[in-house]
């Protein structure tokens, strides 16, 4: 049975780096649902953040009806009916264009919480300097329709904002940052210098809970930042939220020879439950679920998925050697291919994959594509214990299109 399985506790370590985090650096942490919008599993992680980044509407009511806190919201495209609804419960509302901001200001700056101070409102801007390698994950690639860059800005009426946000990492270390910061400053260090400008949002792409990310660096900047400016610093990570605190398990149907390759058909699909395996792409770490009966338990320092259960055990799916077999998923797109993965032992139906790291930007993103079935969604509890929160049935799926 196909399941992505969370690890409560894994959410909560992760949280718990995050919150060490901005403690030392003096900033506000919040969980970009963008990234992770399990809610069910916001219990581990609320206690810890300061709240959540929004992408528009439909996340900023999720976070205030099942996060609470402080709710950042961010879309490149707000329509009139958005802005009413967020203005009622967002606490920053940024935009990504000075036409919007020109467009709705009046009805933002007449809302009673912004009145009151609850409710500001900020610009995302450009600070054109690219510093990753993926150019589908570049704000700062030329022609980017994210974010204000600082020509654009001159001579603008900026009355009634007070914040600047700025998103342009991905899976990225601090030093990328640092080389952003500088960027900022000689872009739109003007504006944030001036006191009218009291937050600056750094976006998200921070890779904080990976063992080698520099967190010192990141505090030190953070820091910096903020005795520059006299600014509030904001981070608004996915990723690092729910980095290595899930799996997806699959289980084989299918395996068979063509033309020199051994094809496995799973009941999973890359491109309706991890769909940046094919967008990104990038090659995931696959484990072959053996019954550890009688086996002597794996040492710590071997791979391990972000998952485990007592009485399995989990061997590595290699790129070389033994037998390869190209791992497919059950829909009719040719590409629907997680990658070739050799293990010491032939496939056969019945057998359990599973895909690591498999939290982050897959449940946000699946579909219903070809009709396939949608994986069960489990939370793995502290004690160990398995709570199948959602399963999916025909009906799910019949009643998305009317
Ligand atoms: C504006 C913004 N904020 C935050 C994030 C979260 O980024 P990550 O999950 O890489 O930390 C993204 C991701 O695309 C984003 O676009």
């Amino acid at each position: 049975m196909a399941a992505y399985v969370i690890s409560l506790p894994a959410l909560e370590r992760n949280a718990r780096i995050l919150r060490e985090t901005a403690d030392a650096a003096g900033c506000r942490i919040v969980l970009a649902l963008k990234g992770f919008s399990c809610w069910k599993a916001f219990d581990a992680i609320r206690p810890h953040l300061d709240g959540c980044c929004a992408s528009g509407l439909w996340e900023g009511l999720l976070a205030r009806d099942h996060f609470g806190k402080h709710i950042v919201t961010y879309s490149p495209g707000y329509t009139e009916d958005d802005i009413r609804q967020l203005c009622e419960f967002t606490h920053h509302l940024d935009f990504n264009s000075l036409s919007q901001w020109f467009r709705f200001r009046e009805i933002v700056m007449a809302h009673p919480r912004f009145e009151s101070g609850e409710l500001l409102c900020g610009l995302r801007v450009n600070p054109q300097c690219s510093t990753g390698d993926t150019p589908l994950y570049d704000p700062c690639v030329a022609g980017s329709r994210l974010g204000i860059t600082a020509d654009q800005l001159e001579g603008a009426d900026l009355t009634g904002l007070s914040g600047l946000h700025f998103h342009t990492l991905c899976e990225q270390n601090s030093d990328d940052l640092e080389k952003t910061l500088v960027a900022v400053e000689e872009k739109f260090g003007h504006l944030l210098r001036s006191p009218q400008f009291t937050y600056l949002n750094m976006g998200g792409g921070h890779w904080i809970t990976k063992p080698f990310y520099d967190r010192e660096r990141l505090i030190h900047l953070v820091k910096e930042t903020r005795a520059k400016y006299d600014v509030e610093v904001w981070l608004e990570p996915g990723e690092a939220a729910a980095i290595h605190t899930g799996v997806l398990r699959s289980e084989v149907l299918d395996v068979f020879d063509s033309a020199g390759h051994k094809l496995v058909i799973l009941d999973i699909s890359a491109t309706a439950h991890m769909p940046d395996v094919l967008e990104m792409p990038y090659r995931p770490d696959v484990f072959l679920v053996e019954s550890s009966k009688g086996q002597v338990p794996s040492s710590n320092e071997e791979k391990q998925p972000a998952v485990t259960f007592e009485g399995e055990r989990y061997v590595p799916g290699m790129e070389k050697s033994a037998i390869l077999h190209r791992l497919g998923g059950p829909t009719c797109l040719a590409g629907d291919v997680t990658g070739d993965f050799a293990f010491p032992r032939a496939l056969v139906p019945g057998d359990v994959l599973v895909f690591d790291d498999m939290a982050h930007y897959t449940m946000v993103k699946t579909t219903t594509f070809n009709g396939v079935k949608h994986p069960d969604i489990v939370l793995q509890h502290e004690d160990g214990t398995l709570e199948t929160i959602r399963e999916f049935s025909y009906p799910d799926f019949r009643d998305r299109l009317a």
